[in-house]
């Protein structure tokens, strides 16, 4: 699914061979490989998700890349704040109701069980969960870290936009062998990230995602995290 020329990608880094194979190779990886992505590898991706529908064509996703030095400044600054526990948190917006309804408790807390009982981190071992969330803030040591942010003014109609945008680079990240972790762990520290990106006070920071290569030999990324049958979400009617 890529036409380059000149191919960076690690030797034996799958490409799915259809639109499907994409949708279900997608998943989050949770461990990258140092191999670079060159930048117009980065341009390639963003400019196939800007191809995403949204209302009447309006286009309100921004985009900021952070790359290399910038980069790697960056998961400094974040992984200190992560780490110091009076850091001022920031909530942008509201990610999930408090409290969390079921059944979506009960499937977030699935997801962390899983992900923990694979790396082998006991749920009473506060210090090992932590550093392994802490993870986040380095990109799981990806190369690229992508900032979507959506304009404060715009309504709850452009924030579907902007979800249709990172899914379609998700995918188009996938096409070209890459994988993806989108990342909402960033939205609280979003006074850190504007210290070293130039996003406007404008601007809503509507998530981060992690790109790169994934590294096929680490655990964490065998998790496959379940999913309901249509049944369980669709009603069908007429039929
Ligand atoms: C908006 C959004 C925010 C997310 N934030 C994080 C995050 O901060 N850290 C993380 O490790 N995964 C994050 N994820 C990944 C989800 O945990 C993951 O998509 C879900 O468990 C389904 O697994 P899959 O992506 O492997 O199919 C996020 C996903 C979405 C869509």
């Amino acid at each position: 699914m890529t036409s380059r020329t000149q191919d960076p990608r690690p030797a034996g880094a799958d490409v799915p061979g259809s639109v499907e194979e994409a949708i279900t190779s997608r998943k989050s990886a949770r461990a990258f490989l140092p191999t670079p992505v060159p930048r117009e590898t980065v341009e390639q991706v963003l400019a196939l998700a800007a191809r995403s529908p949204s209302a009447t064509n309006t286009q309100p996703w921004r985009v900021y890349v952070a790359m290399g030095k910038v980069r790697d400044a960056l998961a400094f600054d974040l992984c200190a704040a992560f780490d110091d526990p009076d850091f001022p948190q920031e909530p942008g917006y509201a990610f999930y109701p408090d409290p969390m309804p079921e059944p979506y408790l009960s499937r977030r807390r699935d997801l962390g069980w899983k992900l923990y009982g694979l790396l082998g981190i006991d749920r009473g071992d506060p210090e090992a969960r932590h550093k392994q969330h802490g993870r986040n803030f380095r990109f799981f040591d990806a190369p690229v870290g992508l900032f979507f942010t959506v304009e404060r003014c715009m309504e709850r109609g452009s924030w579907l936009d902007i979800g249709m945008f990172m899914q379609t680079a998700m995918l188009a990240a996938r096409g070209m062998g890459l994988h993806t972790c989108p990342q909402a762990v960033f939205v609280p520290y979003h006074k850190v990230i504007r210290k070293h990106l130039p996003i406007p006070d404008t601007e809503v920071m509507a998530c981060g995602m992690s790109l790169g290569y994934a590294d096929p030999a680490k655990i964490e990324n065998t998790l496959v995290s379940p999913r309901d049958p249509v049944t369980g979400f669709a009603s069908f009617l007429g039929c």
